[in-house]
């Protein structure tokens, strides 16, 4: 198993694997360091024998045993026909919305729920933009915990149904995600439970770098030449550039210049609108209005953090409205067959943008983060405009609603 400490992201400050997540120098936040003695080759052939799992990577994750649970290691999918509309020859998709709870957060989960267990909780809770909440729902449920979950009511109704099916405590907060993280973190004054996402947010990150470690592994251990992320918090994005630095730091992967491009709805962008404006820091968003609800975080922690990749990766951050999300939820069930929410269309949104525009070159290698199902948001798409006949149980009314020889589609 791996050694680990913490240190701080400012200053460096070192500090024990324990239950911390500032610094007490500077406050600023810390992060995971890892220790190996193997690395190369020989950890290459280390973590393809381990499970068909996240849990392949325990080297690279700061648990001190990993369990049997059935997280990640989604398909990377070659998008052919999407590559083709969008003059992309090798774009790849990562189709993280077939996880347990069907969105990338079982990952930060799974392993905040095992850094809950080796530090004694008998609760886990979060603030959640929607998927989270399920997630730690979920996890709970597998792990034996209880689950105390805090969401704003304006999330889709699945989202808030998910948690209480899990058997989770569901509270639903009349305000925005920013409001509800202000009141979670005076709970966590009150309360002795892990904070998956605030007390234990150091370890929880870690979760999201196993997208691109599954990335690189399913290349042939070889990194992209560009990834689309979508952005909420920012930890998704920034996560994924500590898995690149790692990956080359333990001579998993050759080193290689990839471009970090991140994708938010018009309605909640204060990242990129801080990039178009050339800001080195964002404004925070008071009001987020946007379908894409669990991107709507108007103060994302990682936001600062996510524009300076962005620059020194020769990247973007890009913006894309409702009308954009809802057609490239479209888009991407049409050509690939894969139904995605929101966060998803935000997603495919910005990789159209970046396609048309020039920013991707037809022969790199593009892969783009599918992060939530959209099964959970059914009330996002409109599909007024496909082919839909409803008939009495006939031949000749099914004659005559299609008649033979008409397209059975109109796009
Ligand atoms: C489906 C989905 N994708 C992406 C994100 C963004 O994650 P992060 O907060 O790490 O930026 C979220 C956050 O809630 C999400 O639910
Ligand atoms: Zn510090």
């Amino acid at each position: 198993m791996p050694t680990y400490h913490l240190r701080c992201r400012a200053c460096r400050t070192p500090y024990p694997a324990a239950d911390l997540h500032t610094c007490s120098e500077c406050l600023g936040p810390l992060e995971v360091v890892y220790e190996l003695e193997v690395r190369g080759a020989e950890l290459r052939e280390r973590i393809e024998r381990g499970p068909a799992s996240l849990w392949r990577y325990a080297p690279l994750l700061p648990v001190d045993e990993a369990p049997d649970e059935a997280v990640g290691r989604t398909p990377l999918v070659r998008a052919e026909r999407l590559g083709r509309e969008l003059g992309l020859d090798r774009l790849y998709l990562k189709n993280d919305t077939v996880n347990p709870s069907f969105s990338f957060k079982d990952r930060v989960v799974a392993i905040a729920a095992r850094k809950a267990k080796e530090f004694g909780y008998d609760t886990i809770a979060c603030a959640s933009t929607g998927n989270l909440a399920g997630a730690v729902a979920a996890a709970a449920a597998r792990q034996g915990l209880r689950a105390v979950v805090f969401v704003p009511s304006t999330i889709e109704p699945a989202k808030t149904i998910a948690p209480l099916v899990y058997g989770a405590t569901l509270v639903e907060v009349d305000g925005t995600y920013d409001e509800v993280n202000r009141l979670v973190a005076q709970v966590a004054e009150e309360r002795h439970w892990a904070f998956v996402n605030f007390t234990l947010r150091s370890y929880y990150v870690e979760g999201s770098k196993t997208l691109l470690f599954e990335v690189a592994e399913q290349l042939g251990w070889e990194l992209p030449d560009a990834l689309v992320i979508p952005v909420a918090s920012g930890a998704l994005y920034v996560n994924t550039a500590k898995a690149i630095r790692e990956l080359v730091e333990h001579g998993l992967v050759r080193p290689k210049a990839v471009r970090l491009f991140g994708a938010q709805p018009v309605g909640c962008a204060p990242v990129a609108d801080a990039f178009a404006a050339g800001a080195d820091r964002y404004t925070p968003v008071r009001a987020p209005r946007t379908i894409a609800h669990s991107l709507a975080i108007g103060s994302p922690a990682d936001g600062n953090a996510v524009l300076a990749i962005a620059r020194a990766s020769d990247a973007q951050v890009v913006a894309s409205d409702d009308a954009e999300i809802r057609e490239a939820i479209g888009l991407v069930a049409r050509t690939e067959g894969i139904f995605v929410e929101p966060a998803g269309g935000t997603t495919v949104a910005g990789l159209v943008r970046l396609a048309r525009s020039g920013a991707l070159s037809r022969d790199a290698v593009v892969v783009a983060y599918l992060t939530g199902n959209g099964f959970k948001t059914p009330e996002a798409v409109d599909v007024s405009a496909v082919r839909r006949a409803r008939i009495a149980p006939r031949l000749d009314a099914f004659e005559e609603a299609l008649p033979a020889g008409e397209p059975v589609l109109v796009a």
